[in-house]
This record gives C-alpha cells, sequence and structure tokens, in this order.
C-alpha cells in the first residue's frame, strides 16, 4: 500500500510519522469510540448520521468531543481528496486522550485532551463486489459482550475472536445469540426474510443501531416492503426464504448459509440484492 496521509490531533501527516501516546486509553482501556464511514464515487455516505451516533457515543461515555462537526466533515473530506480514494472508507476514532500515568478513574477533561485519529481505507470496488452475488455463510456464536453494545466502542476484542471462529470454520462471519436470540454479526447488523417480510432485531442496548439498517428500513418501506422489528431464533433463521447483513463497509450482503444448512437454494434470494442496488442508489444522491 502506499504511504496514506492521516489526520492526529489536528495535522495531517504521513501514516509513519503519525504518533499516540502510551499512555492513551484508548490503547490501555478501550476507552474510546469509533466510526465507519462509507466512500463512494469520492463522497461520504451518510455522513450525517454517523455525526450524530458518534456525538452520541461520546455523550454516553461523558467524553469531550476535540473537534466541532463541520471541521470534522472538512477532516473527512480533506483525507479524501489527499488520499485520492474514490471507494472505500473512513475511520475516526476518539479517545479520552492520554493522562500522565495509568489510573482507572477519568481524567480531568480540562488537562487531558481527548485524542482524534482519522485514516482511510482505499477499497476499489467496494460497490461492485463480487461476494454480494455469491453470498456469504455464517456460523452462529454466543454473545458474551457487555451490555452497551449501543455505544461504538473501540472493545473489538470478541467480534475478533468471533471473525476467527468464522474463519476457523471455513465460514465468513459469525451471528452472536444471547437468550437463544439473535442479536447481530461480528460487525454488523442481520436480518432474515420471510415471503416479503423483512426482519430484523430491535434497536436497544443489546446491538449497535447501524447508520446502514436505519437508512435500509426507510428505503424498505418507501418500496412498500413490510418490515418487522423483532426478535428472532437460529432456528427461524435457518428456516428462513433468504437472510443478510448491512454495515458500512458491506452495504446490504446476502447470506446464504447459516450454521451448514443453506437457505433457499444457496444463493442470493430476490429482497437482499434488491435492497442493496435500492442502497446503493438512495445513498449517493445524499452523499457529500
Ligand atoms: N461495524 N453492529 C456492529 C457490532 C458493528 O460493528 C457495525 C459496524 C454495525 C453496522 O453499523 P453501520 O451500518 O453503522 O456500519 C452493526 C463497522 C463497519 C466496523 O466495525 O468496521
Amino acid at each position: 500500500m502506499t504511504m496514506r496521509t492521516v489526520y492526529v490531533n489536528g495535522e495531517y501527516l504521513p501514516e509513519n510519522e503519525a504518533k499516540v501516546s502510551i499512555f492513551d486509553r484508548g490503547f490501555l482501556m478501550a476507552d474510546g469510540v469509533y466510526e465507519v464511514t462509507s466512500v463512494l464515487d469520492g463522497k461520504l455516505i451518510d455522513f450525517e448520521g454517523h455525526a450524530v451516533r458518534l456525538q452520541r457515543s461520546l455523550d454516553e461515555l461523558d467524553m469531550a468531543s476535540p473537534i466541532a462537526k463541520d471541521d470534522l466533515l472538512e477532516v473527512h473530506r480533506e483525507l479524501v481528496r489527499l488520499n485520492g480514494v474514490n471507494e472505500g472508507m473512513i475511520y475516526l476514532q476518539i479517545t479520552r486522550g492520554a493522562p500522565a500515568d495509568r489510573d482507572f478513574a477519568f481524567p480531568d477533561p480540562e488537562t487531558t485532551a481527548s485524542t482524534i485519529v482519522l485514516f482511510t481505507q482505499n477499497k476499489p470496488g467496494l460497490a461492485d463486489n463480487p461476494a454480494a452475488k455469491k453470498g456469504m455463510k455464517v456460523i452462529s456464536i454466543d454473545d458474551i459482550r457487555w451490555g452497551r453494545r449501543d455505544i461504538k466502542t473501540v472493545q473489538l476484542l470478541y467480534p475478533s475472536m468471533g471473525k476467527m471462529m468464522a474463519k476457523k470454520a471455513g465460514v465468513d462471519d459469525a451471528w452472536m445469540v444471547q437468550d437463544g436470540f439473535v442479536t447481530e454479526g461480528t460487525s454488523n447488523n442481520a436480518y432474515i426474510v420471510k415471503g416479503n417480510k423483512i426482519i430484523t432485531r430491535e434497536a436497544s442496548p443489546d446491538i449497535l443501531k447501524g447508520i446502514t439498517r436505519t437508512a435500509v428500513l426507510r428505503f424498505a418501506r418507501e418500496a412498500q416492503m413490510e418490515v418487522e422489528e423483532r426478535n428472532f431464533t437460529i432456528e427461524e433463521a435457518r428456516g428462513a426464504d433468504e437472510a443478510f447483513i448491512t454495515s458500512a463497509s458491506t452495504f446490504v450482503m446476502p447470506v446464504v448459509e447459516i450454521d451448514g444448512v443453506a437457505l433457499g437454494d444457496g444463493t442470493p434470494g430476490r429482497v437482499a440484492p434488491r435492497l442493496r442496488e435500492i442502497y446503493l442508489e438512495e445513498s449517493l444522491k445524499t452523499a457529500v
């Protein structure tokens, strides 16, 4: 990969010159939040949604924002420009900063400023991803994460372990199950389709309320598709007509196998590919 220009605490720097303290609470305590915004046609998809969720994550953790929303948009745009990103993602992370020493108690925000880091990930072919034609396979695993998954924190160890369990099982991802019901994928929201009905768990502290989820459910309703926000089990999912996931990096991606059981004929059905098409078309209209 060519050397990127990244953003750290107000400066644009070559990636190998960007540094964060070893006392940073993101590093020591996973005391940080993040957002991933996708870029299509060199434009940011749903920046507003990501900015609003970022502020909510910061508020829930009583963490100070080091940047105003307008400036944040400017930094996103500048990084896209400097790195010539046409398709890909922008990763943003804010942590509670680097106090003088390790301490469980939060540092005083007056003396310890939040750390902010942004970098781009160039992914040509993101919209035209061949994986969307084939569909993905998932396994189910126990959801043992903490109880505030609605806050987009950088505590991603269990999702990483879940991804490794999927890899080991020869599949693409894992759907997590709590008290018998599917919560979400390791880094995406989970859906099943029965007939024309789209079923997904309702937003609560049990899941991250995806920005893609909000948009896809709105587009689905606008296209007169029926949406039901309720819990579903893995057994119900295995018997569904279709399944899919949504996230900023995958948009809408069909799921064709769950725990070794093929859905329908084992190829993407009708609803998920159609939703992907609608999502890509509609979200580009408001991209900035
Ligand atoms: N993940 N659920 C979880 C646990 C996630 O980590 C994500 C996003 C989503 C989907 O949210 P959105 O539609 O706003 O991307 C749901 C990002 C992409 C990541 O960690 O890379």
